[in-house]
């Protein structure tokens, strides 16, 4: 079996890659962004309290029942699952958590290429001699696939077959030679690289290299608590889907690292170790670069027209250009570093993922690592070109969808039903608490018990269901469809056709400071 031939090689190792797994590109690029949308300090409070008794109580509930499967020699969610709950119908369920993997994996590991590809270009200097315009335009000649404006020729298909293949030979070498290893070099690089860009981003200053406010003014909006929007359920929607992307809850993903945990071995303080980083790495990092930076030269009214025009338009259309109004050097070097850190960001989070497939092929079909691996890159060769050449079309925004919006809440809600009443919450306690170092507050046995799954619920019926453009104020069943965010879903209700909420074919952003 491969309990006995794979486990985390330290405890550090196993921590650090539980963090690499949840800190990703969530915290850079969609936490900024679901902040800025939903007000700012508007979202803060929702975001904590689902941090609290959505995020934490999952967290809890998958390292638990990943070191339980561990311990029958079981890696992955549809045999966990299997195993907790003694019926061949949880097994179905834990499936949603692989589909949900391979799905996100497929248009993760494209934007991670990106990062590559925008590494290359910084060192290149490829940036430094274009403006606003032409750095906009790179990205969206680098999406067409065909034609790059710095002829590279199939540019994204090079940087995305290079990324796929880095990710498939660490995940070949095995849990503790490859994915462990890959996050003790990636993170503390990852942190060392925020802390930079996070001082940078807040010392901006008004009227220094184009910035037209202090870069502290975005950490005012962020951190300035608005209650007239509290109740909104918009908000709280958004607040509960960033907490599962970020903390990588309603995959089994987590399950799957934690079932090479050994069997007496601390998983509550583990869990709360990796959570508590990826929220610091989140709210603290995440929330002072990009929001500082993106105020500081458009202000805040300009900056919610950009976003909505794309949440992507701003790191990879924006951001190039304003560092080099930072100077030749600083140019270079914001570039790399940003663009690096959410390559190691990507990167130990798609190892997280292909780890969860690889588990799954092995468990099922009794492949060896290697073999796993190649297969598993196959996979994402075949569905993750669809979403490479029907980008605009919208196929990356729609998987996103399906694999990162709505099977994440559907896995999510059986999991925390299965754990708390099948598993039954008497075992369930003393599965989370066996070896533990910390003493975790009990409050948690009645949020894990009533509260999670109960939100749960909530949350799935009113993802699925929501009212046109998120007005929750028309009274009207009319005008509420379902799933009208996904283009099958508009498709069924012959809504608006087609759309990409990631990408704006006009994106073209001015700033008052920057032309
Ligand atoms: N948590 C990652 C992020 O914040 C995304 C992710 C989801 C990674 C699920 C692995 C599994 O970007
Ligand atoms: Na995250």
């Amino acid at each position: 079996s491969i309990a006995s031939e794979q486990s985390w090689g330290s405890r550090i190792g196993l921590v650090l890659a539980m963090a690499g797994n949840a800190v990703g590109f969530g915290n850079f690029l969609r936490f900024p962004v679901q902040a800025i949308e939903n007000g700012g300090g508007a979202f803060i409070i929702p975001y904590l309290v689902c941090l609290v008794l959505l995020g934490l109580p999952l967290l809890l509930i998958e390292w638990s029942t990943g070191r339980f499967g561990g311990k029958f020699s079981y890696h992955s969610s549809p045999f966990i699952m299997f195993k907790v709950g003694q019926k061949p119908i949880w097994a179905y369920v834990g499936v949603f958590g692989i589909f949900s993997n391979l799905v996100i994996l497929s248009f993760y590991t494209y934007m991670e290429s990106w990062t590559l590809a925008y590494i290359y270009h910084s060192l290149n200097g490829s940036f430094s001699s274009m403006n606003q315009e032409g750095v906009a335009n790179f990205f969206m000649s680098y999406l067409e696939v065909s034609t790059t404006s710095t002829g590279i020729p199939f540019e994204s298909i090079v940087f995305f077959l290079l990324c796929l293949g880095l990710n498939i030979w660490i995940l070949s070498r095995g849990i503790q030679k490859g994915v462990e290893l890959a996050a003790k070099i990636g993170m503390p690089i990852l942190v060392l690289f925020g802390i930079i860009l996070a001082y940078k981003a807040i010392s901006l200053k008004a009227g220094v290299a184009g910035a037209v406010y202090d870069g502290i003014e975005g950490l005012n909006f962020l951190w300035t608590p608005q209650y007239d929007t509290i109740w909104n359920p918009k908000v709280w929607l958004a607040a509960a889907g960033q907490i599962f992307f970020t903390l990588s809850v309603g995959m089994g993903a987590i399950m799957a690292y934690a079932s090479f945990v050994k069997p007496k071995e601390d998983i509550a303080g583990g869990a709360m170790a990796a959570g508590f980083m990826n929220e610091f790495v989140e709210v603290v990092l995440g929330g002072s670069i990009l929001i500082p930076i993106a105020i500081g030269y458009f202000g805040v009214d300009k900056i919610l027209e950009i976003t909505r025009s794309g949440s992507l338009g701003l790191a990879f259309q924006t951001l190039p250009f304003l560092f080099s109004k930072w100077g030749p050097v600083l140019s270079v070097l914001g570039g790399t570093l940003f663009f690096g850190l959410l390559f190691f960001a990507g990167i130990t989070s798609t190892l997280a993922m292909g780890t969860s497939i690889i588990n799954f092929l092995r468990d099922e079909f009794k492949y060896n690592q290697h073999k796993a691996a190649i297969i598993l890159g196959i996979l994402i060769l075949v569905l993750g070109l669809p979403s490479i050449f029907y980008f605009k079309e919208g196929v990356f925004g729609e998987y996103d969808y399906w694999g990162g919006t709505i099977a994440l809440v559907v896995f999510a809600m059986f999991e925390s039903i299965l754990f708390a009443w099948g598993f039954g919450l008497k075992r369930g306690w003393a599965e989370i608490t066996e070896g533990a170092d910390v003493n975790l507050p009990r409050i948690f046995i009645p949020i894990i018990k009533y509260v999670t799954p109960l939100m749960l619920i909530v949350i799935f019926v009113a993802a699925t269901i929501r009212p046109v453009n998120d007005d929750w104020s028309l009274k009207n069943i009319g005008n509420w469809n379902f799933h009208n965010e996904s283009i099958i879903g508009k498709i069924a209700h012959k809504g608006i056709g087609p759309n990409n909420r990631y990408f704006s074919d006009t994106y073209y952003a001015e700033s008052p400071g920057v032309v």
